[in-house]
């Protein structure tokens, strides 16, 4: 039976992250990442680019608080990318140390998305998060070639669909993906398009995109002001962890007064 997409019935939607990160431009999906984890209760959960594991965490995050009996793989060479920068050794062991929590039913896979693929059986895969070099040939190839993994209820999210800057080029394949499935695209937090690739997703899924698609502009402020939330505790966060120079400095420079 139809019914509308209710931002009551799901119980993470309002949860902070207990992983933060200042430099993820992830945060404000977190709050969406709950809820669909939530909705779809996936098998089995890719992430494909981790860097700090803001949104890799958030996932585990309601696996755990849910007790899903879900298998969740973050793949990434931690490393970094010409987009994201390269970067030091000790994002992966700052992030191994956190991730020792969800071990039980997770795994950091340290390789490239191509080597991944043996680690994973063909259509099984629920929910795909792609989140890794933003070139239009790369996002296309992560996509074309994990394709053979999903199930029959897969979900795909890719991140940044709405960035035009430099060469990135997610909002290309976005343009030419999302007319053949069911789908939706935020546009806060640079943007994150949902694309049901499998025919079978729970019907409350399919609530929240029938929901979404009919009344576009209150979905996206409802995430995008859920995500602000979460991106202004992030900051209250590290603004915390600073002395109190540091932190009357991080101020001034945030109003501009310093340089
Ligand atoms: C944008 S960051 C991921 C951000 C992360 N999802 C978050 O929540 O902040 C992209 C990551 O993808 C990784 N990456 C890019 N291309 C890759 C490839 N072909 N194989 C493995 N890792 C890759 C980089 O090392 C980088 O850490």
């Amino acid at each position: 039976m139809c019914a509308e997409f209710n931002p009551l019935d799901w119980q993470l939607l309002c949860r902070f992250p207990e992983r933060m990160h200042k430099k993820s431009s992830w945060t404000e999906h977190v709050p969406f990442a709950m809820a669909l984890t939530e909705m779809l209760r996936p098998r089995t959960l890719v992430e494909l680019g981790t860097q700090h594991g803001v949104s890799y965490c958030a996932f585990c995050q309601a696996v755990a608080e849910l007790k899903l009996p879900t298998r969740c793989y973050a793949v990434d060479t931690w490393l970094g990318d010409v987009h994201a920068n390269y970067y030091k050794e000790s994002v992966f062991l700052d992030l191994q140390r956190y991730h020792r929590r969800y071990e039980a039913f997770s795994v950091l896979y340290r390789m490239t998305f191509d080597q991944a693929l043996a680690n994973v059986p063909d259509a099984s895969v629920d929910l795909l998060h792609i989140d890794g070099l933003h070139t239009y040939d790369a996002v296309k190839a992560d996509f074309e070639t994990w394709r053979r993994k999903l199930s029959d209820r897969a979900v795909v999210l890719f991140h940044d669909t709405v960035e035009t800057q430099r060469d990135f080029g997610v909002y290309r394949l976005w343009a030419e993906l999302s007319p053949n499935f069911p789908s939706f695209n935020f546009e806060h937090g640079h943007g994150l398009g949902i694309l049901a690739v499998g025919s079978q997703q729970p019907p409350a899924f399919h609530d929240l995109l029938r929901t979404a698609n009919a009344k576009p502009a209150s979905t996206r402020a409802l995430f995008a002001s859920l995500g602000r939330r979460v991106l202004l505790e992030t900051e209250k966060h590290w603004l915390n962890q600073k002395s109190p120079v540091q932190r009357a400095l991080t101020v001034l420079k945030s109003k501009s007064l310093l340089r």
